[in-house]
């Protein structure tokens, strides 16, 4: 049986907490080193189950991959295997950002092709899209999307998104930085995460101007060499941390990150109710004593992060009024407000638009997490709950965050994992 995580509710959480590297930064800067054969060092890496799954995908390629402590180490082979098969796919999406740099390093790729899941159908056409813009082909044998680049090098191309994709935007980008030539991407994702890894990518060699604006130009080069890379802090954790000082009715400092980088999320949490103050690498969230209802639209960056939403309705499900929360990412992203209905939340979901209609408490009980941020909501829920919540199948957590049960135990919460 997997592992379960209890808590019982009641505990204003008091304390500071440090957050790591982002995850959708690392796993895609991870990828990035396909790009240059020899050896490269990730610093501020998450010790979160999704490193491992991509340590696999990259060990596949023919990497040798070490983490030791939050330090990784990557050593690219001259000649990659340029392959990531369905069970590694399967466990995560995000492997399908090889594409782009296995075409740019090696003229193939064989990936299995991703089907939907939990948040959806998730559709790869931009990414296809863009790379077939560049010179590749692709062909679908047998649930394997085959690409190859007949004319040897990809060529550098206008590339329009029609919406801000950020796997497009990584793939387009990891791609063009060794094509011949000069890509633009217009409307690419704005997001913290691109703009790390273009960092990344330019500490590498690359010549990316743009990332974080509504272009993004790259001058191809012949060649990139391995680097040492800092990741950017963890939005989404310093985030679900916020929310747990606000649900609980602390007073909780997320050290070690960047609340430029969450300021929607943050003076949302300000309309709620929470007092904030900010420094530059760090804040403090104060809990009210009741949340006040608050509309919430997800949109990409710099709009309020889908990543975001779930721990927000949780929020909101003990809030004073009625909060409407309109979902714009993904089709199918309030699966888990079942589970929050067994907690005893007011919840009515119509396509896009949940309605929350706030209640005084929630009552603990056994719940289940679906995936990493829904999970994440559930814990919240739970901390302020009237006694016991048991989330189960928390393997999802673990994807995304570090010791999630320890850090908020170093808060005062009641809680423990066991099996
Ligand atoms: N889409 C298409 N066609 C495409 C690509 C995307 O229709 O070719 C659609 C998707 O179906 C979705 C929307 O566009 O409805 C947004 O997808 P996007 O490509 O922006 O997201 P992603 O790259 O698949 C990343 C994060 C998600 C995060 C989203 C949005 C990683 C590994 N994943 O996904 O993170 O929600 O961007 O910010 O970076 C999470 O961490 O829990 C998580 C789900």
């Amino acid at each position: 049986m997997s592992e379960v995580i209890e808590v019982v509710g009641g505990t204003a959480l008091r304390g500071e907490v440090g957050v790591f590297g982002a995850k959708n930064a690392v796993l895609k800067e991870m990828v990035a080193t396909l790009l240059a054969p020899g050896t490269h060092t990730l610093e501020n890496v998450p010790g979160i189950l999704d490193v491992t799954l991509m340590a696999d995908v990259l060990r596949h390629v023919g990497c040798a991959v070490d983490l030791n402590g939050h330090t990784l180490t990557i050593d690219v082979p001259e000649d990659p295997n340029p392959e990531a098969p369905l069970d590694l796919v399967r466990k995560m999406r995000a492997s399908i950002v090889v594409l782009g740099p296995l075409l740019a390093r090696v003229g193939k790729a064989r990936v299995a092709f991703p089907g939907g899941d939990d948040l959806g159908a998730r559709p790869i056409d931009m990414h296809m899209k863009a790379l077939e813009k560049m010179g590749a082909d692709f062909s679908l044998e047998h649930g394997v999307l085959v690409g190859t680049v007949p004319d040897g090098r990809l060529q550098g191309a206008d590339l329009g998104l029609r919406f801000p994709s950020v796997g497009a935007t990584e793939n387009a980008v990891l791609a063009a930085v060794l094509a011949e030539g000069t890509t633009t991407v217009g409307n690419p994702a704005r997001e913290p995460e691109i703009i790390d890894l273009c960092r990344h990518l330019n500490e590498m060699g690359a010549r990316i101007e743009g990332a974080g604006t509504n272009q993004i130009i790259v001058q191809g080069v012949d060649r990139l060499h391995p680097a040492t890379h800092h990741v950017v802090p963890d939005r989404l954790e310093a985030g679900t941390f916020a929310v747990a000082g606000a649900i609980s009715g602390g007073e909780v400092t997320v050290l070690d990150c960047n609340p430029e980088n969450l300021r929607v999320e943050l003076s949302k949490l300000e309309a709620i109710g929470c007092r904030i103050d900010r420094e530059e690498d760090r804040f403090t969230v104060h809990g009210p004593d009741r949340p006040q209802a608050v509309d919430i639209a997800t949109l990409p960056y710099p709009g309020f992060h889908t990543d975001m939403q779930s721990q927000f309705v949780a929020l909101l499900s003990i809030a004073d009024g009625t909060s409407m929360v309109t979902e714009n990412l993904f089709d199918n992203r309030f699966s888990y407000v079942g589970e929050l209905a067994r907690m005893g939340a007011d919840i009515t979901v119509d396509w896009q638009h949940a309605t929350v209609r706030g209640v005084w408490q929630l009552s603990g009980c056994p719940v289940m997490a679906n995936d990493i941020r829904a999970g994440a909501a559930l814990v919240l829920a739970g901390l302020a709950a009237d006694g016991t919540t048991t989330v189960s199948e928390v393997h999802h957590i673990d994807r995304g965050y570090e010791r999630f049960t320890e850090r908020l135990a170093g808060l005062g919460a009641q809680i423990l994992r066991h099996r």
